[in-house]
């Protein structure tokens, strides 16, 4: 083969690879396009939340009757459905076994999860159906969820809008929990959330959470999850005192809780 022949039949070839590479980027592209679409169809068919319209100035007291969620294909998830009242002011205690449903039916209760549900639940003797957990959400309760994903930044900015208009720093009980030899949060609010121990973490998500004081409910999800004993024993006696005028719903398997509240079983 001559040089001449040689260099032809290499551009030739050159640009059928180019014309190759053109093909496959096309394949890639329309791949992708698929992808996308489906993506969107996706999305689209959420069905926006279907929330009530009734807002409840104070809730005075939940009852739940022959209650079930159906999580996957039907399946109930309670091994057996849930009958129980809570009444305002009161210290509750939701006890049972790992992965039973305990955090799923509070986060059911107020709207931040929307199975498919049986049986009822009333917040003062209107079907929670009706009820606008959005406004719910804002106005009566406060809460303390586990596995919520943390912002990044500092416990102060995390803190700052709760912290306008409290007055929970002049109460004895939350000083010793909060502000204390054993913690104090003054000391670490320029720490970033992300780089807190997890027993700070806690005592953090705990101190947000009661900050949020003209709520007439608190839903606790493993309060006392990675604290000191000592400061166990004070942060008791802090819950102790406000369920003195306001509900406090516990999830928890810490015995040290059944002396001082009302034990409901899931399970
Ligand atoms: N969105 C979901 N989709 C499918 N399954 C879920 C969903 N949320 C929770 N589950 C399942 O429901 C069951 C109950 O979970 P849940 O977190 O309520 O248990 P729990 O009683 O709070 O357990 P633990 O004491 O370990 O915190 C678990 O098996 C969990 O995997
Ligand atoms: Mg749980």
């Amino acid at each position: 083969m001559t040089v001449g022949s040689f260099s032809i039949l290499f551009q030739y070839f050159n640009q059928l690879l180019g014309e190759v590479d053109e093909i496959f980027s096309v394949l890639f592209g329309l791949e992708s396009f698929r992808v996308a679409k489906m993506r969107i169809n996706k999305l689209l068919s959420i069905k926006n939340e279907v929330d009530g319209k009734k807002i409840i100035s104070r809730i005075e007291s939940i009852y739940v009757h022959d209650f079930d969620i159906s999580l996957h294909r039907n399946s109930p998830l309670f091994v057996k459905k849930l009958n129980c009242t809570f009444s305002s002011p009161g210290l509750y205690i939701i006890k049972g076994k790992n992965g039973i449903g305990k955090s799923t039916f509070l986060r059911t209760l107020i709207g931040l999860y929307t199975p498919i549900k049986e049986g009822e639940v009333l917040i003062n003797n209107e079907n929670i159906d009706l009820i606008n957990k959005k406004k719910l959400r804002e106005n009566n309760i406060s809460c303390l969820f586990q596995d919520v994903p943390l912002p990044s930044c500092t416990v102060a900015e995390y803190i700052r809008d709760k912290h306008t208009n409290s007055n929970s720093d002049q109460n004895e009980a939350f000083k010793k929990v909060f502000y204390s030899s054993q913690f104090n949060i003054k000391r670490i609010l320029d720490r970033k959330m992300d780089e807190l121990s997890t027993g700070e973490l806690q005592l953090v998500k705990l101190y947000s959470a009661f900050l949020k004081e003209k709520v007439d409910c608190y839903l606790l999800d493993e309060p006392l999850a990675n604290i000191y004993p000592e400061l166990q024993y004070d942060t008791l006696n802090l819950l102790k005192q406000m369920a003195q005028t306001k509900l406090v719903i516990i999830i928890s398997h810490d015995l040290q809780f059944e002396k001082i509240g009302k034990t409901i079983k899931v399970g």
